[in-house]
């Protein structure tokens, strides 16, 4: 099976490349817009590949002929997509369609990444099937992407995750995880929200259900995160890593979010019930504790291959 992704130097696309390379009868061809800033160069293809060319997103697919895409690319920063509309959109929304219409010609399964901020946080955890409200620009742009999915006539998945953290080779971009220890660490001092409710994602995780929805096309939507008894306000998962690490929990300063006064308005409460992906994907989500101790043994060997 060929799988191409899409911003394969993020977060979630490094995990993808090193467990395909793992996966048997998977040719994986990797692109992002830089250059490829995964440790591991050999036993797949990297093209830079900016996704909101359409002339580039042609010709690359027409070269690849993919059975699968996986789109991980996204403006990903909530605060920026509100400050810059019409670059969110472009990534985020109209370089789907560019996907589709070159996918369209190769009857490719389309998988596409979602998230928790299609939701107002009033009634969270959620299912796949409630309905969607977001606050943000993100978040619309988010939901206006799963549209044109479902309306693409491709098999098309999409995966709605939330926090997403680990340890990728090259950080240009931290998670709460890191932060909260990096941060705690050099003796700074953290503003954390305590009105904002999540359940945060082993990177780990959500690339292997993806894989399971790839190879054995699972289709239509599924809800991937840290499970249900993980789901707990910012200001609590922030004091779990600080305690599991040993770090000083009095650098921690409680913040409202009317006080944090962000860009972009955030739901209160969401996570996910998991019951569709765990049935369907045979999903088995870490804890937020197995979770660290995975990260903290890949900051020390350097491994973020091994999980
Ligand atoms: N992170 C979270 O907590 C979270 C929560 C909910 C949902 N999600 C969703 O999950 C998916 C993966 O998130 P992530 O955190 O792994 O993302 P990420 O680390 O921010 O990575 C996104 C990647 O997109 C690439 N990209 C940016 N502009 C591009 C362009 N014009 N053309 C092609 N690639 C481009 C970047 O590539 P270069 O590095 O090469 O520039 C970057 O590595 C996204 O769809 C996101 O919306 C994430």
């Amino acid at each position: 099976m060929k799988i191409l992704i899409t911003g394969s130097n993020g977060l979630l696309g490094q995990k993808l490349v090193y467990q395909l390379l793992r996966t048997s009868g998977v040719e994986l061809i990797a692109t992002s817009l830089g250059v490829n800033r995964v440790s591991l160069k050999n036993g797949y293809t990297y093209y830079s590949l900016d996704i909101t060319n359409k002339d580039e997103v042609l010709k690359v697919i027409d070269a690849v002929r993919p059975d699968c895409i996986i789109n991980t690319a996204a403006m990903t920063n909530v605060d920026v997509c509100e400050t810059d509309q019409i670059g969110c959109d472009a990534l985020n929304v109209t370089s789907v369609k560019y996907l589709i219409e070159a996918a369209k010609k190769y009857k490719t399964h389309f998988i596409h990444f979602s998230t928790d901020f299609i939701f107002d946080g009033v009634s969270g955890p959620y299912k796949e099937t409630d309905v969607p409200n977001p606050l943000s620009f993100y978040g619309v742009s988010k939901a206006e992407s799963e549209k044109i999915v479902m309306t693409s006539g491709l098999d098309w998945t999409i995966i709605r995750t939330n926090i997403i953290y680990g340890v990728v080779d090259d950080v240009q971009r931290s998670n709460l995880v890191l932060w909260t220890k990096f941060s705690l660490e050099q003796g700074k001092s953290i503003h954390v929200i305590t009105d904002q409710y999540r359940s945060p994602t082993l990177a780990e995780d959500l690339a292997e259900a993806c894989i399971a929805a790839a190879l054995k096309k699972a289709t239509g939507i599924f809800h991937v995160s840290g499970s249900e008894e993980d789901i707990d306000s910012i200001i609590n998962i922030v004091k779990k890593i600080a305690t599991f690490y040993g770090l000083d929990q009095s650098l921690i300063k409680p913040v409202t979010s009317a006080e944090l006064n962000q860009p972009a308005l955030r739901p209160p409460k969401t996570g996910f019930i998991l019951d569709k992906a765990r049935l369907e994907l045979g999903y088995k989500p870490h804890s937020l504790i197995e979770g660290l101790k995975i990260v903290t043994s890949q900051l020390e060997s350097k491994a973020i291959g091994g999980n």
